[in-house]
């Protein structure tokens, strides 16, 4: 019986949907913690690409259960199109998807919010989908829950008393017209009647599930260095990717959790704004977007790309008590003739001895590399390590040592198959 967190250990789209998908056959339920449709998550079957954005990776193997934790954000809009979208693809939703009521909702104004307050020096390139403006509602405590979908006189009251405040808002701060109550009224009393079916006592399923016997994969979205406490504030998400997040998004103890294991890009990738101190804005970095497809699963972006930062995955090992590592998109670097690896970063002309807190600092310090020679030789079709090239294996010997991680999968292609177990 395993209970194992999945983490994202950079800055997200680090390929944890198409690892969730493979370690999904080995767990009866896979559980969202943190997070809403920011995330996208791809998994590709034959010549089908899916990607996901609220419901977990395991909902296509037809025996995993698949749970929505308290600790995401819901846009029901969204989550509806989802389930549209699966089931046109013959997919089985039926009696496979559990909800927590204590889930909030995304609202209108979360989503006009999140856009308009997006301006000036500090913008972080969000992705839109009203998850810092939702998170905001719910730790000052004006936030609307699932469960408040099942009483439609408390609904109204909660949708009223939050519009009265925010169209003020909206008015006063931001010079924009005011949002419809009674059309915002009206499509979310309807919403109860198509998500019912899927509201869950999550804590309670959860816990029963394990005194079962049963396993739980526990799939974080985004990446540990966009978690709102140890990432790079505040270029950050508004919730905790990081493993603690699994806990307090689910309802799952911490005396319950067996492992943790983390999705390591072979190279780096953020989208949005914020520091990034391995950025490649050359040939190189313009050759990781090209061979890597490195635009947004969420927003269709160009990913700001970068050699792998063995000193920030540490960190994130740190963070995370990450123990078992699938590394992922190694095939993306087949073609360079040299690969470089940040080992730690200068500042001021000193060496610095852990991550900084400070993101200015990030923004300046000098990354410190060793460059390995690349393999140059394709590796997609590879499914042992034994016949991986050597300059492959002492690349993965050279950041296994400096991160401090053990490896568990290599992922040499998007296809479940361009995977390799070790
Ligand atoms: P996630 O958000 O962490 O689930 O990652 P995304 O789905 O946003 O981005 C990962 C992208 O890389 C997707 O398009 C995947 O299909 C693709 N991918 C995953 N693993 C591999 C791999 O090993 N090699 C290559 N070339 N692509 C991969
Ligand atoms: P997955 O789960 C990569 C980034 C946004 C922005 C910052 C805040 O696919 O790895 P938000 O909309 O969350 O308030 O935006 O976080 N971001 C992601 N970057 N992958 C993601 O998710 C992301 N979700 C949010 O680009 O910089
Ligand atoms: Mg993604």
């Amino acid at each position: 019986m395993s209970v194992s967190v999945l983490v994202g250990s950079q800055w997200g789209d680090e390929g944890k949907g198409k690892i969730v998908d493979i370690l999904s056959n080995r767990y009866e339920i896979v559980a969202r913690y943190q997070g809403g449709a920011n995330a996208g998550h791809t998994i590709q079957i034959g010549d089908q690409q899916f990607i996901l954005h609220l419901i977990p990776s395991g909902i296509l193997r037809e025996n995993v259960i698949c749970v929505i934790g308290n600790g995401v954000v819901v846009d029901p809009q969204a989550l509806l199109n989802e389930i549209k979208f699966l089931e046109d693809h013959d997919i089985n939703i039926k009696g496979r998807l559990f909800i927590s009521q204590n889930a909030h909702l995304i609202m209108p104004y979360h989503k006009l919010l999140d856009s308009i307050s997006e301006k000036g020096s500090q913008k972080i390139g969000t992705t839109g989908r009203g998850i810092g403006p939702c998170y905001i509602d719910k730790y000052a405590r004006k936030g609307i829950k699932i469960v408040d979908l099942l009483n439609k006189n408390e609904l109204e009251k909660k949708i009223r008393r939050n519009l009265e405040e925010k169209n003020n808002l909206l008015r006063k701060v931001y010079d924009h017209e005011e949002l419809d109550v009674e059309k915002i009224i009206k499509e979310y009393l309807a919403f109860d009647e198509a998500i019912d079916q899927y509201i869950t006592d999550v804590p309670e399923y959860l816990n029963n599930a394990i005194s079962e016997g049963k396993s739980v994969l526990l799939e974080g979205a985004q990446g540990a260095l966009l978690d709102v406490d140890y990432g790079t504030y505040p270029y950050v998400t508004s919730s905790n990717p990081t493993s603690g997040g699994a806990c307090t998004g689910t309802g799952i103890p911490p005396t319950k959790i067996t492992d943790v294991i983390g999705i390591v890009k072979a190279y780096t990738t953020r989208v949005g704004n914020g520091p990034f101190p391995t950025e490649l804005t050359d040939d190189s970095g313009e050759n990781l977007r090209k061979w890597g497809a490195e635009f947004g699963a969420t927003t269709g972006r160009p990913r700001r790309c970068g050699w792998f930062d063995a000193f920030l995955v540490k960190y994130s090992c740190m963070i995370n008590g990450i123990s078992k590592v699938a590394i992922t998109k190694l095939d993306v670097l087949s073609n360079f003739d040299e690969i470089k690896v940040c080992t730690g970063y200068e500042y001021n002309g000193k060496k610095l001895k852990s991550f900084p807190a400070d993101a200015c600092i990030l923004e300046n310090v000098k990354p410190i590399y060793v460059a390995l020679k690349g393999w140059k030789k394709d590796i997609t079709n590879i499914t042992s390590f034994e016949d991986l090239p050597a300059e492959t294996k002492e690349y993965l010997t050279f950041i296994t040592e400096q991160c401090g991680f053990e490896i568990s999968i290599i992922s040499v292609g998007p296809r479940r198959k361009q995977t390799i177990e070790l």
